[in-house]
């Protein structure tokens, strides 16, 4: 029998828009402070896409800036998943216009919604993809204009949420017969649902249900609490599924937030705040481009090395949460990932 197929986590690669909103400018707007919001929340400021940039257009910089750490080129690439909230039309998925602006002509291409964990749910998706034999190198992609489908007048969201984009690049490796755990890639994906708490956190519109876009409505404390609870429960799933404790972890990616919900897990994990990638304060919670916004930037920086064993979890409406464990880079790789 031939050998099965694992994916290695080859490129990142993350954009940010230009124009920033610094907590202070909000403050001139809204009922709110600086000072509220970096306590509650860590954020100090969010990226706002400009008018006519779309949520491919921060998707395709990303992509590109992927691929090329990555060493591919695009033509390569037989699959495209992209997971977002706020696509560019209803309808066709936004990860078709990222196909077509690369040149891909084969392949697939198509969009995943699970909100804030849209990022984990494409990534699951891609490896089991891979895992199948029906793709070989696969763009993941989080991109959002979340700022978009925001209630400007309600301070308790308005001043959460930014826009942005992170990608990273899969190859198929193929694993030896007769081993069942190849110890580079994505080694586990788990993921789960429950829509009895759509209430929470959901957005007043939609095609099918007003014919409007809508906005963003949070009961923000029960978010919080159920955060806390199952990102604590995904965590604890993924170590056990692969026989590790915290301690094995060299760096928590988690979703970018609240900074007290990151320090919670962290927490948990017993885990130094040095082993844990935040970068809310920059761009605050950009729902689906959050955690490989944040693998990125510590791939960039020099903090996250070839062969560095990284967990990523992530909440957000419907609830849908869910957590990776990922060994970075290729086997005897160059450092770069
Ligand atoms: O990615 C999707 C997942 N989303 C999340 O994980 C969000 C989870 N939830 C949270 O991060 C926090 O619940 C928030 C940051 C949203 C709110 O923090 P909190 O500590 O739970 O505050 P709160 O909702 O209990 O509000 C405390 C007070 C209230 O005033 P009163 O009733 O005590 O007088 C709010 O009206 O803060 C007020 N408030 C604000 N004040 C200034 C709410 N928003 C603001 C604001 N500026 N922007």
């Amino acid at each position: 029998m031939s050998g099965m197929y694992r994916s290695l986590l080859v490129g990142s690669g993350a954009y940010l828009p230009q124009q920033i909103v610094t907590n202070d400018e909000l403050a001139e707007r809204i009922d709110t402070s600086d000072e509220w919001i970096r306590k509650r929340t860590g954020i100090q400021q969010r990226h706002v896409a400009a008018d006519g940039e779309m949520t491919s257009d921060l998707a395709l910089a990303a992509a590109k800036i992927a691929l090329a750490d990555a060493g591919m080129d695009a033509s390569e690439i037989d699959l495209i998943v992209l997971a977002t909230t706020t696509p560019d039309d209803t309808f066709p998925a936004t990860a078709t216009k990222v196909q077509s602006a690369l040149g891909i002509t084969q392949g697939a291409a198509f969009d995943v919604q699970a909100v804030c964990a849209g990022f984990i749910y494409a990534l699951a998706t891609a490896d089991n993809f891979v895992r199948a034999g029906q793709a070989k190198r696969v763009l993941v992609i989080g991109a959002e204009t979340f700022t978009r489908i925001l209630d400007w007048e309600d301070r308790t969201t308005c001043v959460l949420f930014g826009d942005g984009a992170g990608a990273v690049v899969l190859e198929a490796e193929t694993v030896p017969a007769g081993t069942n755990r190849s110890s580079y890639g994505v080694l586990s994906t788990h993921l789960h649902s429950d829509g009895r708490a759509r209430d929470v956190l959901y957005v007043d519109g939609g095609p099918s249900s007003t014919g409007t876009t809508g906005h963003v409505r949070m009961n923000g404390q029960e978010v919080f609490k159920h955060a806390v609870q199952k990102l604590s429960r995904v965590i604890d799933e993924t170590l056990e599924a692969n026989d590790l404790s915290a301690s094995d972890i060299d760096w928590l990616v988690p979703h970018q937030a609240n900074q007290r919900i990151i320090d919670a897990m962290a927490n948990r994990m017993n885990l130094p705040s040095e082993k844990v990638v935040s970068c809310i304060r920059e761009h605050a919670n950009t729902s689906a481009a959050s955690v490989p916004l944040a693998l990125s930037a510590a791939v960039r920086d020099g903090r996250i090395k070839n062969g560095d064993l990284v967990l990523m979890e992530a909440i957000g409406g419907g609830l849908a949460w869910g957590a990776g464990l990922v060994r970075i880079g290729r086997p005897n790789g160059s450092g770069e990932a």
